[in-house]
């Protein structure tokens, strides 16, 4: 699951591991745990040859907790912190080095190991699993993007202006897009989906029962195929698959 900044990525793609049983996986976290634990080092973020160095220090691990995958920096779990004003401000700077990219999207395709995945990010039907028949590209006009943005910041207990955000969003989304490595594209024969009217449930729902028709498209050999590929850990019953 690709899209740009707030467009509904991650509470859709929670939902939808949840309907499929599957592992849920933030990969923005992981770019922002990163730019935390930079700025916490006290590494400018533009010195690009000392954040590759804190990028052979570190260490990182991952465990699942409650069907989500998360990511820990020589141990511990940066949680909330990572969605900091300060993170976010700095976080495309970061993902835009090329060693960082490169560790980071390894450990991204390493985590089929705990089972099926619903994965979201920028580059995940581009560059992490660009084989995948399942590729979705998640939008939503500007204004809703900036109004569910400020939503999360307020959940957080973070003040924000809409204006202030519509701009942040956009400045992000820019760097994003049009970077050399890995830029925020719609991936070759991703389905592109325009939720600002559309509820989570309801995105999750039409994702679903795509993948379902899909399936059906594909045939026999390939339903079996993805259902052999579940983990042992989310047997069938935790969530309905498409199949079914
Ligand atoms: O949640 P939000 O839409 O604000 O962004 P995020 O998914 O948390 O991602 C934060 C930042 O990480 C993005 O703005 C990108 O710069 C970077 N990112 C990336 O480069 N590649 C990914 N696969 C995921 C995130």
């Amino acid at each position: 699951m690709d899209g740009p900044a707030a467009s509904g990525k991650s509470t859709v793609s929670q939902a939808l591991a949840k309907m499929l049983g599957y592992n849920y996986v933030d990969t923005g976290a992981m770019y922002r745990a990163i730019t935390w634990k930079a700025l916490e080092e006290g590494i400018d973020v533009d010195d690009t040859i000392s954040v590759i160095a804190m990028m052979h220090r570190i260490k990182i691990s991952f465990e699942i907790v409650d069907g989500q995958a998360r990511m820990l920096i020589d141990g511990s779990y940066p949680g909330d912190k990572v969605r900091a004003p300060r993170v976010t401000e700095k976080v495309s700077t970061i993902a835009a080095v090329p060693e960082v990219r490169q560790v980071l999207v390894q450990h991204q395709r390493s985590l089929t190991k705990f089972g099926s995945l619903v994965m979201e990010g920028r580059d995940i039907g581009t560059v992490v699993f660009p084989s995948t028949p399942y590729k979705f590209y998640l939008e939503a006009s500007p204004e809703v993007r900036a109004k569910r943005r400020k939503r999360d910041l307020e959940a957080m207990k973070i003040d924000a202006s809409q204006e202030g955000v519509k701009e942040s969003l956009q400045r992000r989304d820019k760097k994003d897009s049009g970077r050399n490595i890995s830029p925020l594209q719609i991936a070759l024969g991703a389905t592109v989906i325009e939720n600002s009217h559309l509820s989570v449930e309801e995105n999750a729902r039409v994702i679903f029962d795509h993948i379902r028709q899909q399936n059906i498209r594909r045939g026999a050999a390939t339903v079996g195929e993805i259902r052999s590929s579940k983990s042992e850990n989310h047997p069938v019953e935790r969530g309905k698959h498409p199949n079914d």
